[in-house]
């Protein structure tokens, strides 16, 4: 990064942000009728726009004269080399070579890591398909037909928001999720299930992982007590990039499938951690998947700066948390079926740029990454919206729709649901004024005193920022895409935030003293050691737990 020019033309983009009234955005549209054809891009039925937030054409000019000066280009230009960007750990970040077409060449090192990638996707089909078909069947020959995936964070989440989304394609299988220590997790997902025919899948890439490490051992004993031991071969599978403590486990090597240090967590459901996803939909859509990933990867490669998806919603995103000063950014997907994507982005967002130290070790100087939440539309309608509308921080929306739903004869409830999606951006964006307020209140006879009682709770501040995302339908190549698009928009705001968007030390803390503190709550150890804050919350606790 040039921090010098940076710097510059960050102050220059502040200047022009204070001289754009917050009232523009409304009348923006007023005044320009071009302004949506301005700010908003397509990629076949891809469509972002971005036209109700308070960009101009010179904010956009200078966000893209910032991303010049951070080297967003180059530094992506070294991501798909195969560079060695992940400073802290020394590794690369090749999360793209996992949707490559077989021809494609990326090198780790000087070894092309294609073929390796689709040799693992070949046995993982094999293995699906054998699962699928039947003839893989569980240890008294019955055919497998529950999938449990035990894995956290991104050997989780990934697969899980991905099967979800997918739904409509499920012709597997039936897969299901077990990622929190909490013994509850594990104890109500297998409670539902037949250990003669369900397939566990450990899935994590270090194979370390105190949650899954434990919640394997409990699946172990489920299958063993019900089946025997010998019966664990047929009934377990994993995933891993530590292929020597998979061993240990005693999980045959043709259930093993590999992935690499150069595959983040977050960045792994593309590889044989989307095993449960090809188990669910079978390999081909798996592959449809993967292409649309793809696609994004080459649009992100090639599209100049203001007409490349990703980079255009990182720079919005930048200009929304350094510039505008937003906390957080809502994401709502009119998608019921896209449930858990605010969960998986909050990992793929938050542990990659949650970050407050440059790539050079500095302290940042301005804010990082933003609180990334959201619930599907319509129902955080009818819950937090009253906060987006009304609240008295800014949130910048994301609303994301298909054109289409999966279910012809409900067309009618989809057009509902895109109603109301464009109708809360257009409200956000509009909102009411007092007189506003109060000529519909007096329209409908409402008396004049009560109309004054009640008109200002009735006003919305409008001019609230959101961006919308569009496609046809949600099928396996829209989500690739779509998980492509935000996964290159977290890189390119963490160039222009100067970090290292793919190591995740924050986490390493709790982890730590949770080890420390397992045998003060087990009683084993005194808790003096710890602060008077958590010895008196451990007493208690086991106070608790005694009566
Ligand atoms: O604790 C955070 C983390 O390391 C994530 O980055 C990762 O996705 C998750 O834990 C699970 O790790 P593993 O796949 O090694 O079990």
């Amino acid at each position: 990064m040039n921090r010098t020019a940076f710097s510059r033309v960050l102050a220059e983009l502040d200047t022009h942000a204070a001289h754009l009234a917050p009232e523009d955005l409304r009348s923006a549209f007023e005044t320009d009728p071009g302004r949506f054809g301005r700010f908003s891009l397509r990629l076949d039925d891809l469509l972002l726009d971005w036209s109700k937030t308070s960009v101009d054409d010179r904010a956009m000019d200078l966000l893209a004269r910032l991303a010049e000066a951070a080297d967003v280009e180059a530094r992506r230009d070294a991501m798909f080399a195969g560079d060695p960007i992940n400073s802290t750990e020394g590794r690369a970040v090749l999360h793209v070579a996992l949707r490559a077409p077989r021809e494609a060449k990326f090198e780790v090192d000087g070894r092309n890591v294609v073929p390796d990638v689709h040799e693992v996707l070949d046995r993982m089909a094999a293995f699906a398909q054998a699962v699928r078909s039947g003839e893989a069947r569980g240890a008294t020959g019955k055919p497998i037909a529950d999938v449990v995936n035990i894995g956290i964070g991104g050997s989780d989440l990934g697969p899980a928001m991905a099967t979800l989304a997918l739904a409509p394609y499920h012709d597997g299988p039936r897969a299901h999720f077990v990622s929190n220590v909490d013994g509850a997790h594990v104890h109500d997902v297998l409670k539902g299930l037949d250990p003669a025919t369900t397939l566990v899948i450990v899935a994590s890439k270090t194979f370390t992982t105190v949650e899954t490490m434990t919640n394997a051992a409990t699946a172990r004993r489920w299958i063993e007590q019900a089946l025997g031991g010998e019966a664990v071969g047929a009934h377990f599978a994993a995933v891993s990039t530590a292929l020597d403590k998979v061993g240990e486990f005693g999980i045959a090597q043709e259930r093993v499938f590999g992935f690499w240090d150069w595959v983040g967590g977050r960045y792994s459901l593309w590889s044989a951690i989307g095993l449960p996803i090809m188990l669910a939909v079978g390999p081909e859509r798996f592959r449809d998947f993967l292409s649309g990933a793809h696609a994004m990867d080459e649009h992100f490669r090639s599209a100049p700066l203001l007409e490349n998806i990703p980079v255009v919603l990182g720079l919005v995103g930048f200009w929304h948390r350094v510039v505008r000063r937003y906390p957080a950014r809502a994401v709502i997907p009119y998608d019921q079926r896209l449930a858990r994507l605010p969960a998986y982005l909050q990992q793929l967002d938050m542990e990659s740029n949650g970050k407050s130290v440059t790539i050079g070790g500095e302290n940042v100087r301005g804010p990082t990454g933003p609180l990334v939440w959201g619930e599907p539309g319509t129902n955080g309608q009818h819950a937090f919206f009253q906060l987006l509308h009304q609240g008295s921080d800014v949130i910048p929306v994301e609303f994301i729709a298909a054109a289409l739903g999966h279910e012809p004869d409900l067309r009618h409830q989809h057009e509902l649901l895109l109603a109301n999606c464009l109708a809360q951006s257009e409200a956000l964006m509009k909102g009411r004024s007092l007189d506003e307020a109060r000529e519909q209140m007096l329209a409908k006879g409402t008396d004049a005193a009560k109309v004054d009682a009640i008109a200002p709770h009735r006003v919305f501040p409008g001019n609230r920022p959101s961006i919308t995302i569009l496609h046809r339908l949600l099928d396996p190549f829209a989500l690739g895409r779509l998980i492509a698009l935000y996964e290159h928009r977290v890189f390119v705001e963490a160039q222009l935030f100067g970090i290292n968007a793919f190591d995740q030390w924050g986490v390493e803390l709790g982890k730590e003293l949770a080890t420390a503190l397992l045998p003060v709550v087990q009683g084993k150890k005194d808790a003096a050691a710890s602060d008077a804050s958590t010895a008196g919350l451990v007493e208690h606790l086991r106070g608790l737990a005694e009566t």
